[in-house]
């Protein structure tokens, strides 16, 4: 499993559709179902990295209130589905198998210096890091250098190329809205490889991969497989 085959099949926030996002047993299932790599997003709480996709609590769990502003402790007892916890980003390293691709989003402040600290800890494994905020990117990428980048863009402008160039390593991942044949065009003739976000539908993600797109981001990887494509 590595970013490097195409079409790639990614699990988002594991296999969201089917079971509570960003929890381990979600990925798990995600791995179970064959995907080429997991994405989840990571906050800081008190000098550790969680895996939430909110900076607030209120949606995916039953507590209330800011990620940042919660003591570690009191959020590790919240359930976020299914009686499953929040995870640290380190515990889905030690439950998700060290071959399996993880594509980290950086979500909040404080996240870039927490996981350049923390990858360290897995030499071999395939990692992507992705933000919205391109600031982010930019200060892990002044502390480590060694892995790859992938830009988020939920609109297109002007000077998307440009950004997506400054930042990235070679891919670009875009808002499926923002699909055009021209744009994939134009962003292939740079060499990038784009990532689409969130397909969860069969025809569409064909679509997209005879467009020449690299990989999805699905919430239904028992729908959208390699046995499906
Ligand atoms: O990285 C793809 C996707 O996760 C970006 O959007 O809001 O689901 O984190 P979001
Ligand atoms: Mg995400």
């Amino acid at each position: 499993m590595t970013f490097d085959t195409t079409p790639l099949i990614i699990g988002h926030r594991g296999a969201a559709g089917l079971v509570p996002e960003n929890t381990l047993e979600s990925f798990q299932r995600a791995v179970a179902l064959g995907v080429g790599a997991i994405e989840l997003d990571i906050h800081a709480c008190e000098g550790a990295l969680v895996v939430i996709h909110d900076e607030s609590l209120d949606r995916t769990t039953n507590g209330r209130g800011y990620v940042k502003d919660t003591r570690l402790a009191d959020l590790r007892v919240l359930d976020a589905g299914n009686g499953s916890r929040i995870p640290l980003l380190a515990e889905v390293f030690e439950a998700i198998p060290g071959e399996v691709g993880i594509n980290i989003e950086l979500k909040g402040t404080g996240t870039a210096e927490l996981l350049a600290q923390l990858l360290p800890s897995q030499p071999t494994r395939p990692i992507l890091i992705s933000s919205f905020n391109h600031t982010l990117l930019g200060d892990f990428q002044a502390l480590n250098r060694r892995y790859p980048i992938a830009p988020l863009f939920g609109r297109w402008r002007a000077d998307t190329i440009d950004r997506a160039i400054e930042y990235s390593s070679g891919f670009i991942n875009l808002g499926r809205k923002l699909v055009t044949e021209e744009r994939l065009d134009f962003i292939r003739s740079f060499g990038l490889r784009t990532l689409i976000y969130t397909v969860n539908d069969l025809e569409e993600a064909k679509r997209l991969f005879r467009q020449g797109v690299w990989g999805i981001f699905t919430d239904y990887p028992d729908q959208i497989s390699s046995t499906t494509l």
